[in-house]
């Protein structure tokens, strides 16, 4: 395997807390890297009126491969106060350094593996008939297109005129046609069939790598036409190039009734951009939440992994750190396979689902106590501590030679 090169970007709070964690735990099963630190966050937004500095961009065009943390971000009025203040009124504007990112590189595949580990206390639970409780095996991967549909960006609150003009040639739009420009916020949902047919391919092919039985296209196609139309009818056309594993199709407000029901029987789903990013979240919940749910952001050329949480500043400042890093540290998995270690992302996976069974060492959310700084006298395992567990029951990387040498 050829030596590569990471960028790592810890960004805001808690970011700086996990992502040297992932890196502990990549060291420790073998994967040959190299770190370079890549600025992104509040930080540079207060010093340089950029959250993403061009030098963090060169390091991923120059790269290709990402580990994220986390980053802060605000309402406007706070980022522009919070703005250095020889920077203030020079036409700086906050934007989302993530958003900044995935739009940059085209980031368009998000990869969000909702997967359950035996033992953790946070696990999805149901009544049975007789009384008596079940935990089904959550095992679901959503793929949501990451660049287009409602978060593409294509917004006005007071539209101008040229944009109300073409609204106005639309039937639907005549109970608007007289609504003040500042009483009216638009949003424009945008599908391409291209980035469609990227997304929906790479789920079927997730599926067929890893042995999904089944593919679900999760949209609302019955209202919105056109968008979901479009992401449904391109799914359609991809399912021919994979037989053998069968297309599924839900309502995006039906899917989420029933991830309680049968979340089981899911396998890969596929979803626009908002209904992706709610569809993962909901079945993130359901296999521990924020603490265990990792992605993928992966494009043509350059791929960047990250937990699903943010920079809980609330947490940012304890000693000892308090927060799970395990999502963390399976964003790192994800980067593994994602580079062809597939054996070593599974020795990760396979060690944190071992200290998570044992159920010795927990963090305060696998507790269900609040988080805080008193977490830790309550018997919560510290950030480190968790990682510590997890690197202790990696095999020494000596011994996975030897074994795989006599196999
Ligand atoms: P958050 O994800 O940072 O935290 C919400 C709550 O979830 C925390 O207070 C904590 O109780 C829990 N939590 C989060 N990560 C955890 C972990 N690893 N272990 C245990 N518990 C964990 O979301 P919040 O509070 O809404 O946002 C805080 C900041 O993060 C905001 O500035 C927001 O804009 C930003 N954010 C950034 C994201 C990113 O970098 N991709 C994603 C979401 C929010
Ligand atoms: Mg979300």
């Amino acid at each position: 395997m050829p030596r590569h090169t990471i960028v790592s970007m810890p960004g805001d709070g808690i970011g700086n807390q996990v992502l040297p964690e992932a890196i502990r735990v990549l060291d420790a099963v073998g994967f040959e890297a190299d770190y370079v630190h890549g600025d992104i966050g509040w930080e540079f937004w207060k010093s340089e009126g950029n959250a993403l500095p061009d030098r963090t961009v060169e390091l991923l065009a120059r790269h290709k491969l990402g580990l994220f943390g986390a980053i802060t971000s605000k309402p406007k009025k706070d980022a522009d106060a919070e703005l250095s203040s020889s920077l203030r009124g020079k036409g700086f504007t906050y934007y989302s350094p993530i958003v900044t990112m995935r739009q940059r590189f085209n980031l368009d595949i998000c990869v969000r593996p909702c997967i359950g580990f035996p033992g953790n206390p946070l696990n999805f639970i149901r009544k049975k008939p007789d009384g008596g409780f079940e935990e089904p095996q959550v095992n679901v991967v959503v793929f949501r297109q990451n660049t287009e549909g409602l978060y593409c960006g294509v917004e006005w609150t007071n539209p101008p005129q040229a944009v109300r003009d073409a609204l106005a040639s639309h039937a639907k739009f005549k109970p608007f046609a007289n609504v003040k420009g500042e009483d009216l916020a638009i949003s424009v949902r945008i599908i391409t069939r291209p980035a469609a047919e990227r997304i929906c391919r790479a789920a079927f092919q997730w599926a067929r790598k890893y042995g999904y039985k089944n593919v679900t296209i999760c949209e609302k196609p019955n209202v919105l036409r056109e968008t979901s139309g479009m992401m449904e009818d391109v799914a359609r056309q991809v399912a021919k190039e994979f037989p053998g594993i069968p297309l599924w199709s839900t309502n995006i407000d039906a899917q989420t009734m029933w991830l309680t029901k049968n979340p089981e029987d899911y396998g890969v789903i596929i979803a626009s951009n908002l209904f992706g990013d709610v569809i993962s979240d909901a079945f993130a919940g359901l296999v521990g939440g924020l603490g265990f749910a990792a992605s993928g952001n992966i494009g043509g050329d350059v791929a960047v992994f990250e937990p699903t949480h943010g920079s809980a500043p609330k947490y940012a400042e304890l000693h000892p750190p308090i927060v799970n890093p395990i999502a963390m540290i399976l964003s790192g998995a994800m980067l593994l396979d994602h580079v062809g270690e597939n054996e070593k992302a599974e020795q990760v996976r396979e060690a944190i689902a071992a200290v998570v069974r044992e159920g010795n060492v927990r963090t305060y959310d696998m507790m269900r106590i609040p988080g805080g700084p008193r977490a830790i006298a309550q018997g919560a395992a510290s950030t480190v501590q968790m990682t510590d567990a997890i690197l202790a029951k990696l095999q020494p990387a000596g011994m996975r030679d030897k074994v795989s040498a006599a196999t």
